[in-house]
């Protein structure tokens, strides 16, 4: 292995932040050790990338994050400079029809995924020290609370909080941690979470508009492309950022409309910005 400065990257399929970060990082230089659950999934050109290295990575399975962790530690003997805990999954639903074992599903990936990545890794970041990066990319979603995304933004409020609370406890060992909150980014994640489907008896039902919007393939919202959104992370990874950063399309304003406004304004912004995925049904 060159004496290149490494990155690790969870959930590179092609059109996601992941791959686009992973690209973002190898301009930039970077050794980068790209991971996806089904390796498969990520863009065909990282086979040729110079400086890329593609792995096996399901952030839910113990096995997986050690046999990534051992990979690791052979090609590099032992220090990896970045780790980016990137991999996450959606789930828009109501509040009340939660499915208790999807939920826990989404909280195994986006939460106890990141918790035990970051600890697998944690010796290598520091081995690595001073100068390691631990970049968590949370979401705008854990500040503004939109209806049906209760269970997907009470798992990336944990991430968050995690985020900080790692922030605070390795600042003496030379590992920063950067908590990206991210707005809309242009991803797979709108066709990517599952179908909206709700239980016998449920207080609501799928709207109208959102049926015609699955149905074109529209995503709810427009989002910043995932390139711009990896230049300006990596950016702030290398540029010394620590801490909170807010990245991707409404972010900025999510930060201001949370710090700033009303509950009033916050509850009637919050309604609309996302639209009417679902309706009373009863
Ligand atoms: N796009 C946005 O507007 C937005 C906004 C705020 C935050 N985020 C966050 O940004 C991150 C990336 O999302 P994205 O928008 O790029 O969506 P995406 O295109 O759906 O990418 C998500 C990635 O995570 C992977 N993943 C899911 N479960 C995994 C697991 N158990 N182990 C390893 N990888 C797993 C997915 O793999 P598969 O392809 O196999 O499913 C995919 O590679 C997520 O954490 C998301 O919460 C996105």
């Amino acid at each position: 292995m060159p004496p290149k400065k490494t990155v690790l990257i969870t959930g590179c399929s092609a059109g996601g932040i992941g791959a686009a970060l992973a690209v973002a990082f190898q301009k930039r230089g970077f050794h980068v050790f790209a991971t996806a659950r089904d390796p498969a999934k990520m863009p065909p050109e990282f086979a040729h990338l110079p400086d890329v290295t593609r792995l096996p990575l399901d952030v839910t399975s113990r096995a997986s994050i050690d046999a990534a962790v051992a990979a690791v530690r052979k090609a590099t003997g032992g220090t990896l400079d970045i780790l980016v805990n990137n991999a996450g999954v959606p789930y828009v639903v109501p509040a009340l029809d939660a499915d208790v074992r999807v939920a826990r599903d989404v909280f195994d990936a986006n939460f106890f995924g990141v918790l035990e990545t970051t600890k697998a890794f944690a010796p290598l970041l520091v081995a690595a020290a001073p100068g390691a990066i631990v970049v968590n990319i949370c979401s705008t979603a854990a500040h503004i609370t939109t209806p049906w995304m209760g269970v997907y933004a009470a798992s990336k409020a944990a991430m968050e909080q995690y985020s900080e609370a790692l922030r605070l406890e390795l600042r003496p060992y030379g590992v920063r941690v950067l908590s990206v909150v991210a707005g809309a980014v242009a991803t797979n994640m709108t066709a990517s979470s599952p179908p909206l489907t709700l239980p016998e008896g449920s207080f609501f039902r799928v709207s109208e508009e959102e049926t015609k919007r699955r149905e074109a393939g529209e995503s709810f919202i427009k989002g910043m492309p995932a390139e711009v959104f990896a230049e300006k992370v990596v950016s702030d990874a290398l540029g010394g950022v620590t801490g909170r950063v807010y990245r991707g399309l409404g972010a900025t304003f999510v930060w201001f409309l949370s710090s700033w406004c009303p509950r009033l304004v916050q509850d009637k912004l919050a309604v609309t910005m996302r639209g009417g995925a679902f309706e009373r049904a009863l």
